[in-house]
């Protein structure tokens, strides 16, 4: 395909490769690249006997998260990127980034793979070919993506692709930048190795990129996970849910039901732990696709415990980045709960506690979703699945009760835009400082925020038969400190409730803020809540609110005129109550 070709033979020329290996995605390949990474030392074989197939990549100690102050979208017009973003005119982008590329590949191989987001078969589907020097990249995209000959198929006979330039360069914080070029659908990210950063389906293509085009096409491109309820009857509903990151999106996705839940029949499946893609049907209902082919999960905290389906996906040909080490080589992190001990940390010194965690809090497991034992058949299908709700949520110490449901359409696109969460070490910077998040979406929105929500309220047409919009908080804190939800699989209540308002079913007290669950209209048979903390996840704080909704305001003022006023009046009519 000239377009192609053309392209890789201008990046070669420019990065200058000691080799250009194009990427099919077989078995082989994969064994040959990890033969060569056992070799350099990019990759350790772990216990064969109890995690066979399975890697450890330890990264650059300063390349272990996201970074959101070198993130830019480069659109012609500032405006058209935001507030919301980082911006440089794209000459000037190019510029910065061709420079860094110049003879970056010296002495590497350059691989091109080409790879598609979504099922291969997928009208929702969209494709892109990542050129990298990083073998690491290359194995993470064959699990994360459809990756190979089937993608190279679709790109040859679609003619469009999505464009990502990738180098780890010399891995200096100093020479490192991700910048997005929406309006070429293109992509160019150099001096990082982590996930965020350099497998460019992800985040890049399938939320900034993808976010951009979704707008033009009349689709939307998500930070939601996606996940199917089964009740005893058999039905299944789909909720899709945007928590910002290491905020519970991958253990709502797999979440394993309460004991009494289970015995009577209901079952939870995983769609996706990350991002989703939806546009609406030809019922007026919104489906989606889970773009990606596997899990880029959070390691630390995740146990037979809290998280078992996500637990029995890694038990093989998985690859970990950043965790700790067994003296027999398992991987090991905080929180895995199994009776092990570490000997060595991710850094590939001996574990010393005193010096901190075993694992980096960024840790992660790199697992295609079918290993999954909650994965949904659903996942694979080419039309996506009907959403019946889709919620909003953050981590919130105070404040925000554990649920509650928008009044309608726009008041839920108001509860999304006024998100707010305590950031996490999925970025760096500061943890724990509350920042606005709408939707999940601030580090991710390839575009104007203030458009964002216009194309939001943009669903709600005639004949439209949207989801219904709640919010939920599962990191609300008591006057002790500590979390007042039993959260995990204990959410499952929270998301029944939520099923059995969309049917009509549950009971619910009107406040300002929306209708959160009458007094016993939520199960919480079999979980002890002491009175702070039923009045703390089911109360409504007049007074906290109108100070929250105040600085909600301000917030949507800071985008000035192009925040479309339909959002403004909801907040004022809210402000007033
Ligand atoms: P993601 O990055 O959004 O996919 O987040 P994860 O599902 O990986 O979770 C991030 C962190 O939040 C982990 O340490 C989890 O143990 C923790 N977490 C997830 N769900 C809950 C919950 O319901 N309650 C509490 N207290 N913590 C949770
Ligand atoms: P997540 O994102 O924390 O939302 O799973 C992965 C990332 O930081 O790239
Ligand atoms: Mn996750």
């Amino acid at each position: 395909m000239p377009a192609l070709n053309d392209w890789v033979a201008q990046v070669a020329a420019l990065t200058r490769p000691s080799a250009i290996q194009w990427c099919n995605g077989s078995d082989a390949e994969n064994e040959a690249l990890i033969a060569r990474m056992l070799a350099d030392g990019t990759l350790e074989k772990l216990n064969e006997q109890t995690h066979p197939g399975s890697y450890l990549h330890r990264s650059h100690p300063d390349d272990v998260a996201r970074v959101e102050h070198l993130t830019f979208v480069c659109t012609t017009h500032h405006e058209d990127a935001g507030p919301n973003n980082h911006w440089m005119a794209p000459e000037e982008g190019h510029a910065e980034m061709d420079a860094l590329f110049d003879g970056c590949m010296q002495g590497r191989t350059m691989y091109v793979i080409p790879y598609c987001m979504g099922p291969i078969d997928s009208p929702l589907s969209r494709c892109g070919v990542e050129i990298t020097d990083s073998p690491y990249v290359v194995a993470n995209m064959r699990i994360m993506t459809r990756m190979g000959a089937p993608a190279l198929a679709r790109i040859e006979r679609e003619g469009s692709f999505v464009k990502g330039l990738h180098s780890i360069g010399e891995l200096d914080p100093n020479r490192r930048f991700i910048m997005h070029f929406p309006e070429e659908l293109m992509i160019k990210s150099y001096g990082s190795g982590y996930g965020g950063n350099a497998l460019l389906g992800k985040k890049c293509h399938a939320l900034r990129i993808a976010s951009h085009q979704a707008r033009s096409e009349g689709w939307l491109a998500e930070h939601m996970l996606i996940l199917g309820i089964e009740n005893p009857q058999g039905e299944t509903h789909y909720v899709a849910a945007a928590f910002p990151s290491a905020c519970g999106k991958t253990n709502l996705a797999m979440l394993i039901p309460p004991e009494g839940y289970r015995n009577a029949g209901w079952k939870v499946w995983t769609i996706g732990d990350d991002i989703c893609w939806m546009r609406p049907g030809a019922d007026g209902r919104l489906y989606a696709i889970n773009p990606e082919a596997g899990f880029f999960g959070v390691a630390p905290g995740t146990s037979a415990k809290s998280n078992a389906n996500a637990l029995a996906s890694i038990q093989k040909n998985t690859i970990f980045t950043n965790v700790g080490v067994t003296a027999d080589n398992q991987p090991w992190w905080e929180g895995l709960d199994n009776g092990q001990t570490p000997v060595t940390d991710w850094r590939g010194n001996a574990y010393d506690a005193t010096k901190g965690p075993a694992a980096h809090p960024n840790s992660r497991f790199t697992v295609s979703a079918k290993q999954c034992p909650s994965y949904s058949p659903k996942a694979e299908d080419a039309q996506g699945v009907p959403i019946s709700a889709i919620v909003f949520g953050g981590r919130r110490a105070s404040l925000v009760p554990l649920v509650f449901e928008a009044r309608d359409w726009t008041h839920g696109v108001l509860v999304g835009a006024a998100m707010g969460s305590e950031t996490t070490a999925a970025a760096t910077g500061a943890v724990g400082v509350m920042r606005r998040d709408p939707m999940a979406m601030k580090p991710f929105c390839g575009y104007n925020f203030a458009d964002y929500f216009s194309h939001w309220l943009s669903f709600d047409t005639d004949g439209a038969k949207l989801p219904k919009i709640f919010h939920v908080n599962w990191f609300r804190k008591g006057d002790d400190g500590k979390f007042l939800w039993p959260g995990f699989g204990d959410n499952l209540r929270v998301l029944e409730w939520m099923i059995q308002r969309v049917k009509g079913e549950a009971a619910a007290v009107e406040t300002p803020i929306g209708a959160l669950p009458a007094e016993g209209a939520l199960n919480l048979e079999g979980i002890a809540l002491g009175d702070e903390a039923k009045a703390k996840l089911f109360g409504y704080d007049r007074a906290g609110w109108q100070a929250e909704f105040s600085s909600i305001g301000e917030y949507l003022d800071e985008y000035g005129p192009r925040m479309p006023q339909a959002l403004k009046d909801e907040q004022q009519r809210i402000a007033g109550m």
